[in-house]
């Protein structure tokens, strides 16, 4: 079978490699891709917002299965133009997609559904915004509506940080937005493949969101993850499936609007269980590179079976033990401004070493390779346990030449503590 790969990123990176493992696969196809993506794929000249094209493509090349790996194509319905041109496709039509698109039509799902979620109000005013400040005690997470790639929310711990933000979104007139209660706990994402009926898990993670060490400094895209999130226990995970997701799926269902593709859980796990932060509805990047790294199964033929509402038929996921865990290599001045067309060299040293390096905003110049975004690789390795695995990704890391770049150098650290805290106590 011939599939086309939509998206350019490291998490299409890691998708291309595990799906060109594939027995099925015939050829792999992707748009508009990047560099690594083109050593497991032929790179399509294509616009994924000209959806026509896309289609056209499809008819012409004999595709499939169309697999959507960012938000922005699925917001904009190209899952829904493909299905109507009879293409096969693993990713949510527009209207499904608006579980990522708008918070304030989630936060209203959850609402209806009683899913366990922060307490919120939607506002469109300044004014608006104050009310439900107050109503909230002074503290709160002021989020904009829409798409915002992680920036459009601030965490306010003070009233003088809420009224700044409040300030700030506000300031050229009315807009859409969300504030809502503060939530206190750890942090987990659960991945669940979905063909609007039937629900499989599909693995957990924990992201690193901020840009420095000890999780501090400004939101990023996530600058490292790891693959399963212990935190995540499978109690808290069944919890979260039962109490959050299914009723989310069956609610997606009933309104005329099923949701099929990954939903992406971020779940805030508090002292009274698991809650719904927000959904995204396609894998995280870099979460995707660490899931990829542990699915040992058959990535078509699975992604198929959601395409075609076929889930319930088909056996579930297998993963590896191992666990998996990555660090993203940025440009300096990442998360702001950053620096581009900074050389890079070492990725096939690094891959000696064991680990796989994901590349996610490089370009070719003169046949090598150069940064051309502000997360540019993701290097993934894997062990027995979180130390060996952080240890095996930093392996990689240590052997890129990349001088305009940067990493974390903590990956992981929250399983690391708790893995000590463990022996230190004698707990299992
Ligand atoms: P979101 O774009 O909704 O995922 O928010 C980005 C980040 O803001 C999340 O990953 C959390 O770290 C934080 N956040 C969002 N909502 C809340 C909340 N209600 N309570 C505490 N932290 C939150
Ligand atoms: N790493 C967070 C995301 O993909 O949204």
């Amino acid at each position: 079978m011939n599939v086309l790969l939509i998206g350019s990123g490291g998490r299409e990176h890691a998708l291309a490699w595990r799906l060109a493992q594939s027995p099925a696969l015939h050829t792999l196809y992707a748009a508009p891709g990047n560099p690594g993506i083109a050593r497991h794929a032929t790179i399509a000249a294509l616009d994924p917002s000209n959806h026509r094209m896309i289609v056209d493509f499809c008819r012409r090349e004999t595709i499939g299965l169309v697999v959507i790996g960012p938000e922005q194509p699925l917001v904009e319905g190209l899952a829904d133009t493909l299905r109507a041109a009879g293409v096969p496709v693993f990713g949510p039509g527009k209207a499904a997609a608006q579980l990522e698109g708008s918070k304030g039509f989630t936060k209203d799902l959850c609402a209806r559904a009683n899913i366990p979620t922060a307490a919120y109000f939607r506002v469109t005013s300044k004014d608006g915004a104050l009310a439900a400040l107050d109503d909230l005690g002074g503290r709160a997470v002021i989020k904009a509506d829409g798409l915002a790639a992680g920036k459009g929310v601030t965490v306010a711990l003070t009233r003088a940080e809420a009224e700044a933000a409040i300030d700030a979104l506000f300031a050229d007139g009315p807009a859409e937005a969300v504030i809502e209660e503060v939530l206190e706990g750890e942090e987990a994402s659960l991945f669940v493949l979905t063909d609007g009926n039937a629900a499989v898990a599909f693995g957990s993670a924990q992201d690193h969101k901020r840009v420095g060490d000890g999780d501090t400094g400004p939101n990023t895209g996530g600058m490292g993850a790891y693959s399963p999130a212990d935190v995540l226990t499978p109690v808290l995970e069944q919890q979260a499936i039962d109490t959050i997701v299914r009723p989310t799926i069956a609610a997606m269902a009933a309104a005329g609007t099923p949701f099929s593709g990954v939903l992406y859980a971020g779940l805030m796990l508090t002292a009274d269980g698991p809650k719904l932060i927000e959904y995204n509805v396609r894998f995280g990047d870099p979460e995707c590179q660490v899931l990829m790294t542990r699915f040992t199964g058959d990535l078509v033929a699975l992604l198929l079976a959601v395409a075609e509402g076929r889930l319930a038929d088909t056996a579930a996921p297998v993963f590896s033990d191992a666990i998996a865990l990555t660090v993203v290599m940025a440009a300096r001045g990442y998360p702001g401004t950053h620096e581009t067309g900074g050389a890079i060299s070492g990725i096939e040293t690094a891959e000696s070493t064991g680990a796989v390096v994901f590349q996610a905003g490089t370009r070719e110049a003169d046949g090598a390779i150069v940064a051309s975004g502000g997360r540019v690789l993701a290097v993934t390795g894997t062990g027995g346990d979180i130390s060996s695995a952080q240890a095996a990704a930093y392996r990689g890391v240590v052997a890129i030449d990349f001088p305009t770049g940067f990493a974390r150098r903590d990956i992981g650290w929250r399983a690391i503590e708790r893995a000590a805290s463990v022996v230190a106590t004698g707990e299992n």
